[in-house]
C-alpha cells in the first residue's frame, strides 16, 4: 500500500494565465461566481455558498485522488482568482465513459479576453503530455455557445450522433440534451507542430 502523501499538484503557466492549486482564499470569490445567474445560465441553478464550498471540496478531493483536476485560474496582474479550468474524470456512465473531461467556469467580467481558451490549452497539453491521456472530451448544452466555441478553438470535434441525455438530470429536464466534443492525443500533437 502506498501511504505517501501526494505531492502538491503541478501549476501550469501560460503567457497570461496561471493554473494553480486551490487556496482557502479562493472560496469567497468562487461562491460569488457560482451565485451569478449569468455564469450559471446553462446549469440547473446558481449555487448557494454551502454548495459552492462543497464543490470546491470535491475539486480538492479530485486532486487528492488523481493528482489533477480543475485548477484555480489566476491571471497575474489582473486577479488572483478568476474561476477554474482543468481536467476531471467523468463521474457518470455514458456511451463515452470512462473518460477525462476538460471544463471551465470564469467570472463573467473576465469573459471575452481569451483567458479560458489559453488556460484550457495549457490543461489539455498537460493532460496529453504529462498524464499520457489518449483522449479528452468536453460536453455542454447546445445553447452554451461560449463553451462550445472554446471546444472548437481547442480543435475538438463534434459528431451529432454522439449527442446524449445527461443521466444526472431528470427525464423531462430542459438541459438534459448535451453535445459531446472529443480530441485525441495524436490530433492535439499534430496541432502543436509548427
Ligand atoms: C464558457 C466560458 C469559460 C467561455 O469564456 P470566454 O471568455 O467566452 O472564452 P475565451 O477565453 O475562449 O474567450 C473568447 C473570446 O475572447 C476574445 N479574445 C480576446 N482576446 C483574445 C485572445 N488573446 N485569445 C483568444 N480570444 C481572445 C475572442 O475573440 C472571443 O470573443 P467573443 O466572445 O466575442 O467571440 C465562460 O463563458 C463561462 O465561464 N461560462 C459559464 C460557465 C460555463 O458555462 N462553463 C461551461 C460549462 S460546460
Amino acid at each position: 500500500m502506498n501511504d505517501h502523501p501526494r505531492p502538491e499538484p503541478a501549476s501550469l503557466r501560460g503567457e497570461r494565465i496561471l493554473l494553480r492549486p486551490w487556496r482557502p482564499a479562493d472560496r469567497a470569490p468562487f461562491a460569488a461566481i457560482n451565485a451569478d445567474a449569468r455564469v450559471m445560465e446553462h446549469f440547473p441553478a446558481p449555487l448557494a455558498e454551502r454548495d459552492s464550498d462543497a464543490l470546491a471540496d470535491r475539486i480538492e478531493a479530485h486532486f487528492g485522488k488523481h493528482g489533477f483536476g480543475p485548477w484555480a485560474l489566476e491571471i497575474p496582474g489582473v486577479t488572483e482568482f478568476a474561476g477554474f479550468v482543468g481536467l476531471l474524470t467523468v463521474s457518470f456512465d455514458a456511451h463515452f465513459t470512462p473518460a477525462v473531461e476538460i471544463g471551465w467556469r470564469l467570472a463573467a467580467p473576465l469573459w471575452g479576453r481569451g483567458y479560458a481558451s489559453e488556460a484550457a490549452a495549457c490543461a489539455m497539453h498537460y493532460g496529453f503530455t504529462e498524464l499520457g491521456l489518449p483522449e479528452i472530451v468536453s460536453f455542454t448544452v447546445p445553447a452554451n455557445l461560449r463553451s462550445l466555441a472554446v471546444m472548437q478553438r481547442l480543435g475538438m470535434r463534434y459528431d451529432i450522433r454522439e449527442d446524449f441525455l445527461h443521466p444526472r438530470l431528470p427525464p423531462e429536464h430542459p438541459l438534459r440534451l448535451h453535445r459531446l466534443y472529443r480530441i485525441g492525443r495524436e490530433q492535439w500533437m499534430e496541432r502543436q507542430a509548427p
